[in-house]
C-alpha cells in the first residue's frame, strides 16, 4: 500500500507468544512501528521487519520461538535489509546469548524496554550499527505516551501493573518481569476512556497479581480502581486477570457484586490441591483459606463463574498429592481449568528440587486430570440448559459464516445461528439449548 506521498509502506511481521501482557506489549510496539511508517503483515516473507515478542514460562513456549528463529535465517540471507528483533520474556532471560546462538538477530530488547523499540529500529534503519542488546530491568515507571495499535476490535487489554513479587518456586516470571509497579489510576482511566471512545466495549485490566495494585503508590487499591473503571461512560464489560488467591480482598468481591459492568467471573489460579505441594510452590495460601474464599465469592455473587490454572507434576508430587488435587477439583467444581505440565525453569528454586516427576507420569496424570475436569465443565454448562444468557457478539465463528459467536459475562463461549439483525459489539440474548464442555450452543432471542 502507498501512503499519501506515494511512498511504499514498510511492512512489519509481529509474532506474539505467551500471555495477555505480551499481547498488550506488542500493541505498544506496533503503535511505535506505525509512527515509523510500518504497516502490519501476516506474511513473514513479505516483511521488512520481523519482531518476535516471546514467552519463556514453559519450555514448550521457548521451543516454538527457537523454531521460528531458525526459519527466519534464510529470509535474512535473502533480504539483507530485513531487520529482525526479539523482545519479551525470552529476550529478557537470554539477552546476548540469543545473538551468540543466532547471529542473524539484529536486536534484543527486554521487557522494560518496550517503549524504546522506535529508537532502536530507527538506529538500525539508518546506520546498520551491528547488534543492539538492551535488557536492563530497571524499576522506573514506564512512559505513558507510547502509541497503541490494538489487536482486537471489541476487547482492549489494559495493563494496570507490571512485574511480580510473589516468586512461586516454579515460575520464571518474577525474574523476567522484575518487581511489581503499578500505573497511576488516572493513567489507567485515561487509557480505558480512549479505548471506549474508539468503540471498544470491553476492557481486561492486566497484571500478574492485580490484587497488589496500588500497594506501591497507595493512590488507589484494586477495588477502587475497579470502581473507577466501572463508572466510565460507555463501558459494557470490565474484566481483570490474574488475581492471586492470597490477597483477593472482600472489598474486591464487593466491587464485583456492586459493579454495573464488572463481569461475574473469577479466575483464581489454585495451582494445586495438596497443601504440601502448595507450600513447596510458595503459594502462601492453603486449601482451607482458598475454600473459604470461594465460599465468600459464591455467596456474594451467585452465578459467578470460577476458573483456575493447575500445574501437574511439580517436584515431589506423589500419587497421594495428585489424588488430593483430583478431590479438590471435585469439591470446588470449576467452570474451566487451564492445565499445564510442570516445566523446569532454570534459575527457579523448583528446578533444583529433588524428586522431579518423570515425564511419562506427568503426562498420564494430566490426562486423568483433564478427564475429571472436562466432566465437571460439562456438568456445570449443563446447569445452564434453557437459561437465557446475555452475550457480547464477536461475529461469525471461524469455521462457519452462518454460525455466530460471543461470550457471556461469565466468559463462556456461545454459538448460535445468525438471524440477521445482530451485529458485532451488540449485547444479545441467547437461549442455551445444547451445552457442551467448551461451548454453549443456543438460539438467539428476538422478543
Ligand atoms: N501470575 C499468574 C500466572 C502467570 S503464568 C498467577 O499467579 O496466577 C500462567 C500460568 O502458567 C500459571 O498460573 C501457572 O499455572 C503456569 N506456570 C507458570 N510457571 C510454570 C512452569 N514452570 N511449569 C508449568 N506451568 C507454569
Ligand atoms: Fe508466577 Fe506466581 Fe508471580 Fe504468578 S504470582 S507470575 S505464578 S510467580
Ligand atoms: Fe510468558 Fe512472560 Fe507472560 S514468560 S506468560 S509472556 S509474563
Amino acid at each position: 500500500m502507498k501512503d499519501l506521498q506515494g511512498f511504499q509502506k514498510k511492512k512489519a511481521f509481529i509474532g506474539v507468544y505467551g500471555c495477555q501482557m505480551n499481547i498488550s506489549d506488542a500493541e505498544r510496539m506496533e503503535g511505535q512501528l506505525g509512527t515509523l511508517g510500518y504497516e502490519r503483515t501476516e506474511d513473514m516473507t513479505d516483511a521488512d521487519l520481523i519482531l518476535l515478542n516471546t514467552c519463556c514460562v514453559r519450555e514448550t513456549a521457548e521451543d516454538k520461538v527457537y523454531g521460528k528463529i531458525g526459519e527466519i535465517k534464510h529470509l535474512k540471507h535473502a533480504k539483507q535489509t530485513l531487520i529482525f528483533g526479539i523482545t519479551g520474556c525470552m529476550a529478557q532471560k537470554e539477552g546476548e546469548a540469543l545473538i551468540r546462538r543466532a547471529p542473524h538477530i539484529d536486536f534484543v530488547l527486554g521487557t522494560n524496554k518496550v517503549h524504546e523499540l522506535k529508537d532502536v529500529v530507527k538506529r538500525l534503519e539508518s546506520e546498520r550499527c551491528g547488534h543492539i542488546v538492551d535488557v536492563f530491568l530497571g524499576n522506573a515507571p514506564l512512559p505513558e505516551d507510547v502509541p497503541i495499535e490494538r489487536a482486537g476490535r471489541l476487547s482492549a487489554w489494559v495493563p494496570i501493573m507490571y512485574g511480580c513479587d510473589n516468586f512461586c518456586t516454579y515460575c520464571i516470571v518474577p525474574y523476567v518481569r522484575g518487581r511489581e509497579h503499578s500505573r497511576q489510576p488516572e493513567d489507567v482511566v485515561r487509557e480505558v476512556k480512549a479505548a471506549v471512545g474508539q468503540g471498544f466495549k470491553e476492557v481486561t485490566l492486566l497484571g500478574q497479581n492485580v490484587n497488589s495494585y496500588g500497594k506501591d503508590h497507595k493512590r488507589a487499591d484494586f477495588a477502587e480502581l475497579l470502581q473507577m473503571v466501572d463508572e466510565i461512560e460507555g463501558i459494557e464489560r470490565v474484566r481483570y486477570m490474574t488475581s492471586h488467591p492470597k490477597d483477593l480482598s472482600d472489598r474486591v468481591i464487593e466491587a464485583v457484586k456492586n459493579g454495573k459492568h464488572i463481569c461475574p467471573h473469577f479466575h483464581l489460579p489454585v495451582q494445586h490441591g495438596s497443601d504440601r505441594i502448595l507450600k513447596a510452590m510458595n503459594r502462601v495460601y492453603r486449601k482451607d483459606a482458598y475454600r473459604s474464599l470461594v465460599e465468600r465469592i459464591r455467596t456474594a455473587v451467585p452465578g459467578a463463574s470460577l476458573t483456575t490454572d493447575l500445574i501437574v507434576g511439580f517436584p515431589g508430587e506423589a500419587e497421594e498429592d495428585f489424588a488430593e488435587l483430583l478431590d479438590f477439583l471435585k469439591e470446588i467444581r470449576y467452570d474451566a481449568a487451564y492445565t499445564f505440565l510442570y516445566s523446569k525453569r532454570s534459575g527457579t528454586p523448583a528446578a533444583t528440587m529433588e524428586e522431579q516427576v518423570e515425564a511419562s507420569v506427568k503426562k498420564e496424570r494430566l490426562h486423568r486430570l483433564m478427564q475429571v475436569q472436562n466432566r465437571i465443565s460439562l456438568e456445570k454448562n449443563q446447569e445452564l440448559q434453557n437459561s437465557v444468557q446475555e452475550v457480547l457478539v464477536e461475529g461469525p465463528s471461524r469455521t462457519d459464516e452462518a454460525i455466530w459467536t460471543g461470550r457471556t459475562g461469565t466468559n463462556k463461549i456461545v454459538l448460535w445461528k445468525k438471524k440477521g439483525t445482530e451485529a458485532e459489539g451488540d449485547i444479545v440474548r441467547v437461549r442455551i439449548t445444547q451445552p457442551q464442555t467448551w461451548v454453549l450452543k443456543g438460539e438467539l432471542q428476538t422478543d
